[in-house]
């Protein structure tokens, strides 16, 4: 019995992961909420440098952590990264990010990926972020639409290659969630994992904007909040099947605040 309550009292606690930037503000006791802004879908281009700086400005009083859903570049080319990575330099609170479809256009998204987290964003993946107790889970996703519709493994092996990508993105985001012990959660995503989100869009592409095999591996978790990008023309506000709340955090979505960005204090 004594060697259980001191095999107990020995028992080392989860490791916090540091932050990668402001670190100083770890220091600080924690806020009674945090106020999580998430923006997707930047498409930032090569002749468009400084075009998110005075949004970036705004943001270090509006919130404590931004959150990118994905299209960061309009074509995944050198220079449009390094145009938002210069951008982001007037931001100073901290940036959690994944990549979108458009990033992966020139071929390169480990480029991008590269210059952003140069420029102090956390690329989120199989490994989590946690900041100011709050857990932050993400990747990409992928396509292959919705409920009892969902494209199925079957048939010629592009089919399979398709389902299969949406299925590697899920085994990463659950590895990422996996390692998160905190009491909140927030994932982010490119693609959306509920069909509410991209209404809005013409149904023929409802498939490409997203997949309910996300929404099965977030719902096995207690998640705070998810938001994505990448239907532009999509809904802002929607749930999934077990009721987390997903939010379409695109540009063009009109967010409740009337800015690009949504702010949820958590
Ligand atoms: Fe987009
Ligand atoms: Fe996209």
């Amino acid at each position: 019995m004594q060697e259980a309550v001191k095999t107990e009292a020995r028992k080392p606690l989860p490791p916090d992961p540091k932050p990668t930037r402001a670190a100083n503000d770890e220091a600080v006791a924690p806020p009674e909420t945090v106020r999580i802004a998430a923006l997707g879908d930047l498409h930032m281009k090569e002749d468009a440098a400084g075009f998110y700086k005075n949004l970036f400005l705004e943001l270090n009083d509006t919130a404590d952590i931004l959150c990118l859903a994905g299209d960061l570049t309009d074509f995944g080319r050198t220079k449009e990264a390094e145009n938002l990575a210069e951008d982001l330099r007037h931001l100073k609170i901290p940036v959690v990010a994944v990549l979108g479809n458009h990033d992966y256009e020139s071929g390169q998204p480990e480029e991008v990926a590269r210059i952003l987290r140069q420029a102090g964003v956390c690329m989120l993946g199989e490994t989590a972020h946690v900041h100011r107790g709050i857990g932050f889970a993400g990747v990409k996703g992928f396509g292959g639409g919705f409920g009892r519709r969902m494209l199925g493994a079957f048939g010629e092996p592009a089919v399979k290659a398709f389902v299969q990508e949406t299925l590697d993105e899920c085994h990463k985001l659950e590895i990422a969630l996996r390692s998160l012990h905190t009491e909140k959660k927030i994932v982010v995503l490119h693609y959306s994992p509920v069909e509410e989100t991209v209404v809005g869009e013409p149904e023929q592409i409802f498939p490409y904007l997203g997949c309910s095999r996300l929404a099965e591996t977030i719902d096995r978790y207690d998640i705070t909040a998810v938001v994505h990008g990448h239907a532009h023309r999509g809904s802002y506000r929607g749930k999934t099947p077990k009721g987390i709340p997903v939010f379409n955090v695109a540009a063009n979505i009109e967010k409740e605040n009337g800015k690009l960005y949504s702010v949820m204090e958590v």
